[in-house]
């Protein structure tokens, strides 16, 4: 089985580029929005998978906040029309432009992540003469059981305050009249598939809400105020199933919100922030390219394609799968392929030893589910020239 793909017009353009299937895209924001439906539960876009602006204007159109970490990322979120008030910035280390950049725009908060960058937004605020709202992002120490170099919640990764220098934090924004503090934020991971991590993690939120909610803290005029988390941010890390392209085009998203139902404790003055990235925009992409040569090895046959590991880098950097289709000769009889690009590294090899209908130059292929962390992870590597994109809704080239 193939995906449904408008094949005569995107044989047209001139390959490698991405298409996105806006239908899916929007399929996706529907069950998305009808399983997270909960009054105080918000859900934010992370921009860092995908930031093609037809993929932002649609996101943002649908309601969805939006989860930033760069000031680059807070500037296209805004001109996509996501408003401040849904932005949230995020980043282990946020420069002093970005921080002033954010403050002026009045997004909704910071996930500040070291007590180092807290006291630097305090300063800018302050130099600003306005407030500055804030979540620490705490490291959980949780495995995601993820690939290593996307895991984030274990204590030797660089990401969050330690959770033992999580009520001096706290207490470092209360004592500040330029910080507000929200509440707490974590992320352990991303491409996450077993549920697990995140009941663990719910048990490791609960634990830490109630922890610091019986702090008492001195504030800036010297009275003892009692910490209070109105904002629970799990990030996000929602994984999809890249062998299955066509028949779970959407990601369970019942399943991932059922969890935090069933295992966070929320009050009613309470907000729940969600930051997926990949679940919203994975399956609606595709990195389309042209067979370039089909060679004979010793003991192998290899189809070289015209896209390379600076157009898709997953396969290269994290060994991560892409489903690969012919969609020129769907039907041909299967073989086997080393599926590689043009680039000067060995590693730009996108899948091996590779079962698909038989291939020859010229055919279209379809690399599957390139939607996040594909065109927007992609470079100009040998000088060439970055893959640009079209839509299923407009079918032009934008680079
Ligand atoms: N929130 C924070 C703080 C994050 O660091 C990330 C992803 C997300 C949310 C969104 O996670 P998602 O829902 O997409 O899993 N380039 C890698 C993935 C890197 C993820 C980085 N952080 C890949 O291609 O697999």
């Amino acid at each position: 089985m193939t995906g449904q793909f408008p094949v005569e017009q995107l044989r047209a353009i001139e390959t490698p580029f991405y298409y996105y299937d806006m239908d899916v895209l929007r399929d996706t924001l529907h069950v998305l929005l009808h399983e997270a439906s909960d009054s105080r539960w918000n859900v934010h876009y992370a921009l860092k998978a995908c930031a093609t602006d037809e993929i932002l204007r649609a996101i943002a159109a649908s309601g969805v906040g939006a989860d930033c970490v760069s000031g680059g990322e807070v500037k296209a979120a805004l001109s996509a029309g996501f408003p401040p008030e849904q932005i949230v910035f995020a980043g282990v280390a946020k420069t002093d432009a970005e921080i002033r950049f954010a403050l002026e725009q009045g997004i909704l908060c910071f996930n500040v992540e070291s007590v180092e960058e807290l006291e630097v937004i305090s300063q800018i605020a302050h130099s600003m003469g306005i407030v500055a709202r804030v979540c620490l992002r705490v490291n959980p120490n949780v495995d995601a059981h993820t690939h290593a170099k996307i895991t984030t919640g274990l204590k030797e990764n660089k990401f969050g305050i330690p959770m033992s220098m999580l009520s001096r934090a706290v207490r470092l924004c209360y004592r500040s009249s330029n910080i507000d503090f929200m509440g707490l934020h974590f992320h352990i991971g991303s491409q996450i598939t077993d549920m697990e991590p995140f009941v663990e993690l719910s048990a490791r939120v609960n634990e830490l809400v109630s922890q610091v909610e019986q702090l008492l803290c001195e504030n800036a005029q010297g009275q003892t105020v009692q910490a209070q988390v109105k904002h629970i941010n799990v990030g996000g890390g929602l994984g999809i199933l890249y062998e299955h392209p066509n028949h779970f085009p959407i990601p369970n998203f019942k399943a991932y919100f059922d969890i935090w139902r069933a295992h966070i404790c929320l009050r009613e003055d309470q907000h729940l922030h969600f930051e997926l990235g990949r679940s919203l925009v994975a399956q609606c992409g595709n990195l389309m390219t042209r067979v370039l040569y089909v060679k004979k090895g010793e003991n192998k046959q290899f189809a070289i394609v015209d896209a390379g590991m600076n157009d898709l880098i997953r396969p290269a950097l994290y060994g991560a799968f892409h489903r690969v289709e012919n969609l020129t000769h769907p039907d041909a009889e299967e073989q086997l392929y080393d599926i590689v690009g043009p680039i000067c590294e060995s590693s730009d090899v996108f899948v091996e030893g590779y079962r698909i209908a038989q291939v020859r130059r010229g055919d279209l292929l379809a690399m599957r589910s390139a939607g996040a962390y594909g065109e927007i992870m992609a470079s100009q590597y040998n000088l060439r020239r970055l893959p640009g994109h079209v839509t299923s809704d407009s079918l032009q080239v934008k680079r």
